[in-house]
Formats: structure tokens, sequence, C-alpha cells
């Protein structure tokens, strides 16, 4: 992963870039960027992505398996960015399906994007935003959002981007070649913001109450509602404070 690193001073997303030239690039290609115009969110929000405050990366992958093991590739991204942070001394938790915490607020979050046929994939974007240098969010995410600096982690982006890339290669590799999956669930279990805890499911407007139990081999959160029904979820979003 990062042979070939194509830097920008601003683009709009580096995710939107990447799928530009995802075809005729290698595997492994990063895209960073100090500035994103129009940094994407996942559920079409917006990510705010201020110059040299943070890490706007995408990787392009291209791994030679069904479409339907691709969900499973952002649970590798939230492993790796949680291992890596903590080789540098930085202890952070996983929200389920992808966003790293620290102190209850979101440092960093994923948002995979797919390109693929009925049997096969042409490519995935996998885009990671971590807030870095942040110090004032906006109005409307300061509840909810920090950074490394703001809770006093003053590392190197160099030195993060590194150890990510190091360590999402390892399960990766692992992943696409023996289908080994083992390792990464449990990183996503013990780094879990949220298994054995009461959180909220949300459903557009609607929020349910359940507990978590545990990631299964296929990657769904395994939760109990509040009439004891153990149920999966494939893919969704939970929240810690009901907001
Ligand atoms: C989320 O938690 O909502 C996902 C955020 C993903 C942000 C990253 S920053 C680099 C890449 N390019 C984008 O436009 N988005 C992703």
């Amino acid at each position: 992963m990062g042979r070939k690193i194509v830097h920008f001073e601003t683009i709009d997303s580096t995710n939107d870039y990447a799928k530009k030239v995802a075809l005729q690039e290698l595997e492994g290609t990063v895209i960073i960027s100090e500035e994103q115009t129009k940094g994407k969110g996942r559920i079409g929000r917006q990510w705010y992505s201020k110059s040299k405050e943070g890490i706007w990366m995408s990787i392009i992958l291209k791994p030679k398996i069904v479409p339907q093991k691709a969900p499973f590739i952002t649970l590798i991204a939230g492993a790796s960015i949680a291992k890596a942070l903590n080789n540098l001394g930085i202890e952070t938790t996983i929200k389920w399906p992808n966003d790293i915490i620290i102190n209850n607020k979101k440092i960093a979050g994923i948002l995979t994007e797919l390109s693929a046929e009925i049997e096969r994939i042409n490519y995935i974007i996998l885009g990671i935003g971590i807030n870095v240098k942040t110090m004032e969010f906006s109005q409307e995410i300061s509840e909810i959002a920090t950074s490394l600096y703001k809770e006093g982690h003053k590392i190197s982006r160099v030195d993060i981007v590194r150890n990510i890339l190091e360590e999402f290669e390892k399960l990766y590799i692992k992943y696409i070649n023996e289908d080994s999956k083992e390792e990464i669930l449990n990183i996503c279990r013990n780094y879990s913001a949220i298994i054995g805890k009461d959180v909220y499911l949300i459903k557009g407007e609607e929020k349910e109450l359940i507990r978590c139990l545990d990631i299964n081999q296929e990657g769904n959160l395994v939760v109990q509602t509040k009439d004891s029904i153990i149920k999966e979820i494939i893919s969704g979003e939970v929240s810690i404070r009901g907001v």
C-alpha cells in the first residue's frame, strides 16, 4: 500500500478523484490532499477537511473477491486505524462499522465506495478522514467531533499515515489471500466502543434502544432488542448518546 502516492494541495474530494483514475492506477495507490473543498462523509453528509488540519486520503483497491465480501474491508480499515494509533500511544475505540472514537467523540471516519459487476469487483475506494490538528469545529459537530491535537496527541501526520498503511496492508492481504478474518474481528471486538453497551440504532427519523452483543463472522453487528430478540445488523448507524 502506498507505493505510489498522489499528493494534492487542494482537491474536491480524494474519493471522487480516486474513482476517476481507479481503472488505470495500480492497487494500493494512495490519493492524499492537504485540503478538500467537497469532502464527503457517509449518507451524503459533508466532511470538513480544512487545509493541513487532518489526513484526507483514499486508497485504490482491486481485490479479487466477490462483491459480497467487500463490506468487510471497512472493518479492516477501522481495525488498522485503531491499531496504528495504538502503536503511536493513542487509545481509541471503534464504533461499528466505521467511526474511530476518543473520549466519546469522533476523530476519524471511513467512506468505502464500491464499483462492481455481479461477480467481480472493478475497484473499491477506501476513503479515510482523520481530524489531526483541528481545534475549532463548526457548531453543528462541535459536540460530537474532536481531533488528535485537541485530545493532547501531537503526532505527525506522516507517522500516522505510514502506520495505517502498514497495518492495513497486513490485515488486507490475509483477508484477500487466505480469507482470514479472526485477527480483524478480534481487533474490532477488543477496541469496540459499543459491544456490551446499550446504544441507539438509528433508522432515519427513528431510533431503537438495543444492546450490542458481538460482531459476527460476516462482520455484522449482533444485537438484542428490548423484547430480547437477537438480530443481526448488516449496515447502519448506531449512536452512543442517542442524538
Ligand atoms: C464518515 O465518517 O462519514 C466518513 C468520512 C470519510 C472522509 C474521508 S476524507 C478522505 C475521503 N474523501 C472524501 O471525500 N471522504 C473521505
